[in-house]
């Protein structure tokens, strides 16, 4: 670094490493855990040259580099464009973007400078989201303010002192733009006004308003792997003589067939909602892609006309007040080359979503999103992302690249999901679970986590996970809220979670109004399997377990609406509900309320380093979190059954009780789905 030029949030930061804390910039020299010591600027490292005068020596383990600097060294391992691991390993550079180097392998030493990294990097102020809670709001099943039965933009506006009560800092509201709601919204018309059964633009702006007058900040959804077949892109683009002919992945039928007849689509993949993922257009003689359903066609991310439109888009939504996105299966925009895939057997179709997912210019489109759209902004940008590895998500949300804040991954929700068909599941692997948890806790490295077990796809995680039985719903969510919201990252609450909302009893087809769940039912049907052997499988992993109207109260409809609701009211509503638990200190609500305070309040809890305990136990899920001489313990246990605490555990008897599920006459038993959170040191 040129003397004298500061380009780092590091210089400003105080760094806990081990037993020392101590300034960046300061030049002495300090004892890390693994016996090494900072070294004074300009020391020279056997194995390691750093040949640039715009690099900075930190610790044997951490060179900060400034743009431009090189690095050249076949000793040297690049974690980030700031920090280098001066020992044997690769040198990786990213030509795209000039500053932009990124890391190949990992050892335990890239864990240490990692982690001292990381922690100044937590102090940059405009990372406001890293001590945040998200609330989402799924806004067809939030709150109906006009009687037609759906929820509406209105709707909410009516509940946002809910909102501050619970004191959530961010509101990601799923899709309210024009849409013939073919899947609820996450296909779009026009990105640019508000389907009329939500409201109007000008209820969008009282509701940015109403929010940033509580303080909370409004994440919009962006779906822009895919349009609405009904956007007016869509509809010039079948026409090949169109400006816009290619803005959606047109193909030929496949070589030899008849175009439109069964077999003739160009490739073999199978969409996410069942049968081919190509669809043939009469009007323009060729198939498009359709990653989900026929009414979804994928955007061509390699046309720079189409990043241009969707960049302008974004920036007038900024412009009008919002604070970020939250961006639908973004990791699919890049797609790999059009050709088959491995059959998923007796299926006829490659499903496999992670062979589209993460394509080779991911970070090229994420690139220029950042600097045409979210740049300097002081924005959260979160990209759902199925089918990413840790890998993927750690380099999408490493802050000196700046594309994302955080990844919403989908690895721990797939855990028990048999064959990856979400209509089959095993009981919750809690064992897996945890390992799960530690291996993202650890390896995000630099990045970010989201940190979620529900949102509008997932069904509800009391039924899911905890025990839904009346004894021990209310234990069970409580203790499925702690051992989310004590972990690294960005916690999400998806509405009716904070109330331990649980699945729906579904029984018949037309119970159900998701378009996965019956399209799932349709096409096993034609394959020959009777209704009633696939219902009870619809039943536990349906999407529509989430969206089923908020239960505010206990009377007519829930409190959703005056009118029969677009998808049933859980039956036990009048047991389940906002106006009552509000009243009850004991409530679930008021432990998530806690749960969102103690990330307030607590530095640990932001910003602390997760260890693991008892990895192979069934019953307990126990976690410390540690920065610099704070320590906390988290003990939950995630069973229907007493669970004794084994002997090694560090010392808690005596120490301060954070948040308790239940009063504790044994500090050594938790009874069932128990959880506390204990102030170590
Ligand atoms: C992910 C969304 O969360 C889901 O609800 C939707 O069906 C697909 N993306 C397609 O947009």
């Amino acid at each position: 670094m040129a003397p004298g030029e500061s380009t780092s949030a590091l210089e400003e930061s105080t760094l806990a490493v081990g037993e020392s804390t101590l300034a960046l910039g300061e030049s002495r020299d300090a004892e890390f855990d693994d016996g090494t010591a900072l070294l004074r600027r300009g020391t020279a490292l056997p194995g390691a040259q750093v040949l640039s005068s715009a690099a900075e020596l930190l610790s044997p383990g951490a060179v900060l580099l400034s743009p431009g600097a090189v690095l050249l060294s076949p000793g040297a391992q690049v974690l980030s464009p700031g920090v280098v691991l001066l020992s044997p390993g690769v040198v990786e550079t990213c030509t795209k973007r000039p500053e932009t180097l990124r890391a190949r392998c990992r050892d335990e030493r890239i864990l240490l400078v990692t982690s001292i990294v990381q922690s100044a990097r937590d102090a940059r102020p405009d990372e406001w989201w890293r001590s945040a809670v998200v609330y989402q709001v799924y806004p067809r099943s939030f709150a109906d303010a006009n009687g037609d039965g759906i929820g509406d933009i209105k709707g909410i506006l009516g509940h946002l002192d809910y909102l501050s009560m619970l004191g959530v800092d961010v509101v990601w509201l799923s899709p309210v733009y024009t849409s013939p709601q073919d899947d609820n919204g996450y296909d779009i018309s026009d990105y640019q006004d508000i389907d009329p059964l939500f409201g109007t633009l000008d209820d969008i702006d009282k509701l940015i308003e109403e929010l940033h007058d509580r303080g909370i900040k409004l994440v919009m959804d962006l779906v822009v792997n895919h349009t609405s077949d009904e956007h007016a892109w869509f509809e010039e683009s079948r026409d090949p003589e169109s400006p816009k002919s290619d803005w959606y992945w047109w193909r030929p039928a496949r070589e030899g067939h008849e175009p439109g007849t069964p077999g003739a689509e160009p490739v073999n993949w199978g969409s996410a909602f069942p049968g081919p993922a190509w669809q043939y257009d009469a009007a323009r003689g060729e198939y498009f892609l359709h990653i989900f359903s026929r009414k979804q066609p994928d955007l061509n991310w390699e046309n720079p006309e189409v990043r241009t439109a969707i960049f302008d888009m974004m920036n007038w939504w900024l412009e009008r007040g919002v604070d970020g996105f939250r961006m639908d299966v973004i990791n699919l925009i890049s797609k790999p080359e059009v050709e088959d895939g491995p059959e998923t057997p007796g299926t006829g179709l490659c499903y496999d979503l992670s062979r589209l997912a993460d394509g080779p210019r991911m970070h090229d489109f994420l690139g220029e999103m950042y600097e045409s759209v979210l740049k300097g902004k002081n924005l959260i940008a979160v990209g759902e992302m199925p089918g990413t590895t840790l890998e993927k998500a750690a380099s999408y949300t490493d802050p000196t690249t700046g594309e994302l804040s955080m990844v919403f991954q989908f690895e721990h929700v797939d855990l028990d999901h048999r064959a990856g068909n979400r209509f089959d599941v095993t009981d919750w692997p809690w064992v897996e679970y945890k390992k799960n948890v530690l291996r993202w806790q650890d390896g995000i490295g630099m990045g970010w986590n989201s940190l979620y077990l529900e949102n509008h796809d997932q069904p509800r995680s009391v039924s899911r996970m905890g025990d839904d039985s009346p004894q021990f719903r209310q234990a069970s969510a409580k203790t499925l809220g702690t051992v989310l919201h004590m972990l690294r990252g960005t916690p999400y609450i998806y509405q009716g979670e904070e109330l331990g909302m649980t699945n729906y009893p579904f029984e018949a087809e037309g119970d159900f109004r998701d378009i996965e769940t019956l399209n799932y039912l349709h096409h096993a049907m034609q394959l020959g399997a009777p209704a009633e052997a696939v219902l009870p499988g619809l039943a536990k992993g349906t999407r529509d377990n989430a969206r089923t109207p908020m239960q505010w109260d206990g009377g007519v409809n829930a409190g959703f609406s005056e009118t029969g609701p677009w998808l049933a009211v859980n039956p036990n509503a009048s047991e389940i509900n906002a106006v009552d638990q509000i009243k009850d200190p004991e409530s679930v609500f008021h432990h998530y309320r806690r749960l969102v305070q103690l990330r307030h309040d607590e530095e640990v809890v932001r910003l602390g380093e997760f260890a693991l305990l008892l990895p192979d136990d069934e019953q307990l899920f126990v976690y410390t979190r540690t920065l610099g001489d704070e320590q906390i313990l988290v003990l939950a246990n995630v069973s229907s059954r007493p669970a004794r605490l084994p002997l090694g555990l560090p010392d808690h008897g005596a120490c301060e009780v954070l948040l308790a599920t239940h009063e504790i006459d044994d500090v050594d038993v938790l009874a069932p789905w128990e959880s506390r959170v204990v102030r170590l040191s």
